[in-house]
């Protein structure tokens, strides 16, 4: 049947997940399993990333069903999160939700990575009547940091992004540097609500400058050199308590200062958006959507950000750009059985 429910998996990265939405959106199962087998490494490593996700997918596409006291017989498709990411969990990711389309016979719909993060802020919920197109998505993760146009369904245009490090490598680095644990953005957080966000003056990159492309890699080194020079660490030891908090304050309000200030650049070249969205699992940060906030606000915009747990990845959002592909495929009278051959 066409209005069954999707079953969704996400294997792009390091979490493993599964989903399963009712045709208008509803969660009616969701699994998810961070790999936490990287922590020893301080990072993930894709080919444990890819083993990881091929000994635990089964499983959870059993337990989703279970969740949502469904049989494989009721899914009415398979979508798979296809790219950007690693290339083995991706081939792991696809190949079972493949397998498994094939085998009930209904369509596969390979969802663009990125593309669910966009579309995961028109999730019901999330805005009041549904986020409207064209809007701007601020995608900011461990692997992306990005402004895109997002004109409607399958009509993104790239406006900027950055040229070195993403937002989330920034802060994971720096979380490295003050000795918090991985992954280091919940953390450098954490600690910063308790600092000075002044006290540091650290670079804003790229402020000021024409585009929207963004920079973390030089306000990384000037967080490693401040932190090499204060007395304690110059003695070889660590930094006070009060110095770490300040530290990593002052460096999650440079990035939030130069995140709004490209992202501010971005909307000027989208006068007809209402709406600004932060996706990604940076969007999480609390300091940086009340920037976003603000800076929507002084524009007369509305911003929204997913639930934090559809911030960072998940099947949730791969599971409801299935539903609005395979809506439009329908609409426009395209056969869905035909969706992954096509280049999207
Ligand atoms: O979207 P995501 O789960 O995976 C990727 O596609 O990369 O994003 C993970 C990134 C990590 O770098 C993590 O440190 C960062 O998002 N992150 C945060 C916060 N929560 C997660 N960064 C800053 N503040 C947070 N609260
Ligand atoms: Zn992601």
């Amino acid at each position: 049947g066409s209005g069954g429910p999707v079953l969704a998996i996400e294997s792009s990265c390091d979490e493993t997940a599964v989903a399963i939405l009712a045709p208008d959106g509803t969660v009616l199962a969701e699994r998810l399993l961070s790999q936490l087998d990287h922590l020893p490494f301080g990072g993930v490593v894709p080919e444990i990333a890819a083993r990881a996700h091929l000994w635990h997918l089964p499983a959870l596409v059993e337990q989703a069903l279970d969740q949502a006291a469904l049989r494989t017989s009721d899914l009415a498709a398979v979508a798979a999160s296809c790219g950007p990411g690693l290339i083995g969990g991706l081939i792991v990711g696809s190949s079972v939700g493949k397998g498994l389309a094939l085998t009930l016979g209904i369509p596969f719909v390979p969802v663009n990575h990125i593309e669910a993060h966009a579309l995961s802020a028109r999730l019901p919920g999330v805005v009041d009547g549904g986020a409207p197109f064209p809007f701007l998505l601020l995608l900011v993760s461990g692997g992306h940091c990005q402004c895109v146009a997002v004109d409607g369904l399958g009509r993104y245009r790239r406006l900027g992004g950055t040229i070195d490090d993403a937002a989330g490598e920034a802060f994971d680095k720096v979380a490295k540097m003050l000795g918090l644990g991985w992954p280091g953005g919940p953390a450098l957080e954490k600690l910063a609500s308790q600092g000075d966000g002044r006290r540091y003056d650290l670079p804003r990159p790229l402020k000021g400058r024409p585009g929207c492309d963004f920079s973390f890699s030089g306000l990384k080194t000037a967080v490693a050199q401040k932190l090499a020079s204060l007395p304690g660490v110059r003695e070889g030891g660590t930094p006070t308590a009060s110095e770490a908090a300040d530290l990593a304050a002052s460096f999650q309000a440079a990035v939030g200062d130069a995140v709004a200030d490209r992202v501010g650049r971005a909307l000027d070249m989208m006068p007809d958006a209402t709406l600004l969205v932060a996706a990604g699992g940076v969007a999480a940060n609390g300091a940086l959507r009340r920037r976003l906030t603000d800076l929507a606000a002084a524009r007369g915009l509305r911003f929204a950000a997913p639930p934090l747990r559809l911030c960072t990845d998940n099947a949730v959002m791969v599971g409801w750009a299935a539903i609005e592909i395979l809506r439009e495929a329908r609409a426009s009278g395209r056969d869905p059985d035909g969706l992954d051959t096509l280049p999207r």
